[in-house]
């Protein structure tokens, strides 16, 4: 009964009408939410992992395959976003189409993009924190730049706790707590900050990018699937991807839209397709710069900029990757608070992680909890590990999206829908392929951590979620559970 129960849109949208949430953004706040949580460590620092280790010059074509799938992928995250404006994101649309259980799945899988990406983030941000900090002569144990068994920067031995990367990630939530105006804000300020530094690389670098340093444009495969060659490209791909998550955390936020039916495929698409022209542009200057194999560090930008002479530049690169890193963590924790919020209603997850603070009107027991385990996160496991995880739970979650967005056309074809994915269903299927494609071309390990993980949700679900949901529902529409 309640593994297949699922909501109908007409609940949702009374829960959108509620008004727990305060509605305080608009098309702007969206977009610039968006782009606040998609420009960050992806680029900053895995553009420079995945150059020097899986694809080189031709790790442009790799961000062209991300972000195709990416906007495949976000054309159908948009007819959804609009459709049902609810915070909670892809977990919403799989209660609405497929059930609880499948909401479960997705739920707990996007605990990997949202709250582990802002480890990530966070791992990338402290790599720029210790190169700033050495610029300016202090030195931090080097045990404490980085994750048990990681290089220290600079490649003298390994760490032992990321304290930079946890540090940081309670002071994100510390301001989340504080209140989403004030956050959106801050927020839109920073994206500023990141914006402009990167289009300022661009410009100021371009006169010192050497042909020679862009051939071979695909170096040749060593031998082993995904490292350079086509496979690498496919595998640079996948790693990039991190690069563009987050566009879809504008969705986590329809619950505090002002108008969400118009202005969630706005927020999507625009930040989408602003972040990818830029990427694309850093990409070519920076390994035009830079051979690709010297840039395997943890602040590549600077890297490049170093190689310019032009010295004044890169204290200005590595602040302004500081306060934008923050800004992305800032989005993408606030994302997953409010996909916990949203599942605590549901009865998933205790009710702790739905309690609102009565001032602040923000989830500070989620949001508290969730720093907690991020914050661990960030400082015991290396920023390899941490971007393929988040990549492959995030492309199983836009495969999931994808095929939701045909399923709720056939089931409920009568439905309005503000916002219409185009050509379908060849979109959705092109999406959901692209992703796969992408997720078939990482490494065993990964797909072992996700199945992993996959395992140890279900347990909780059958253990603890399944009943209480159960109970969550007989309280709020006795008859229904009655009859169900
Ligand atoms: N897309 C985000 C980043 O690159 C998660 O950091």
């Amino acid at each position: 009964m309640g593994l297949m129960s699922r909501k109908s849109i007409a609940e949702l949208q009374v829960e959108a009408g509620r008004g727990i949430l305060s509605r305080s953004l608009g098309p702007l706040n969206l977009t610039t939410l968006g782009i606040g949580s998609v420009i960050g460590t992806g680029i900053f620092v895995l553009t420079g992992t995945a150059a020097s280790h899986n694809a080189g010059p031709a790790l442009v074509l790799s961000m062209i395959i991300a972000a195709v799938a990416c906007g495949l992928a976000g054309l159908c995250y948009a007819e959804l976003a609009a459709m049902i404006p609810v915070a909670g994101s892809a977990y919403t649309y799989a209660y609405a189409t497929a059930g609880e259980i499948f909401a479960w799945i997705i739920g707990w899988d996007l605990i990997l993009e949202y709250a582990l990406s802002t480890a990530t983030v966070a791992v990338g941000w402290s790599g720029y924190f210790v190169s700033f900090l050495a610029d300016l002569g202090v030195r931090m144990p080097p045990a404490l730049t980085a994750a048990p068994g990681a290089a220290v920067p600079g490649g003298v031995g390994t760490g032992v706790f990321n304290l930079p990367a946890a540090v940081i990630v309670l002071v994100v939530a510390a301001l989340l707590v504080v209140g989403i105006r004030e956050s959106a804000n801050t927020n839109t300020a920073l994206v500023v900050v990141k914006v402009a530094v990167l289009v300022l690389f661009v410009a100021m670098g371009a006169a010192y990018v050497r042909r020679a340093n862009l051939t071979p444009f695909v170096p040749p495969n060593t031998g082993h699937f995904g490292d350079f060659g086509w496979s690498g490209v496919l595998r640079g791909a996948a790693v990039m991807f991190f690069a563009y998550i987050g566009f879809d955390a504008v969705s986590t936020a329809a619950q505090e839209a002002k108008n969400p039916q118009r202005d969630m495929p706005i927020g999507i698409l625009l930040s989408l397709g602003i972040c990818t022209v830029i990427y694309i542009a850093v990409a070519v200057v920076l390994m035009g710069i830079v051979p690709y194999a010297r840039l395997n560090v943890p602040d590549p930008l600077a890297v490049g900029i170093d190689a310019t002479g032009l010295r004044w530049f890169s204290p200005v690169v590595k602040v302004s990757a500081l306060f934008g890193l923050f800004s992305t963590m800032l989005v993408t924790l606030l994302g997953q608070t409010r996909i916990f919020f949203t599942m605590s209603r549901d009865g998933l997850l205790p009710d702790a992680f739905g309690r609102v603070h009565p001032r602040f009107r923000t989830p500070h027991v989620s949001t508290a909890l969730t720093a907690s385990v991020v914050a661990v996160a960030a400082g015991v496991l290396p920023i390899g590990v941490l971007g393929q995880l988040v990549s492959i739970g995030t492309l199983l979650a836009f495969v999931l999206v994808c095929i939701g967005v045909i399923a709720l056309r056939r089931t409920r074809p009568d439905l309005p829908r503000p916002f219409r994915t185009p050509l379908m269903p060849w979109v959705p299927i092109a999406g959901a392929l692209a992703c796969l494609a992408q997720m078939a071309s990482l490494p065993l390990a990964t797909w072992i951590r996700l199945a992993v993980w996959l395992v140890v949700g279900m347990l909780i679900y059958f253990l603890y979620g399944a009943r209480r949901a159960t109970v969550v529902r007989a309280a709020r529409e006795p008859a229904a559970v009655a009859g169900d």
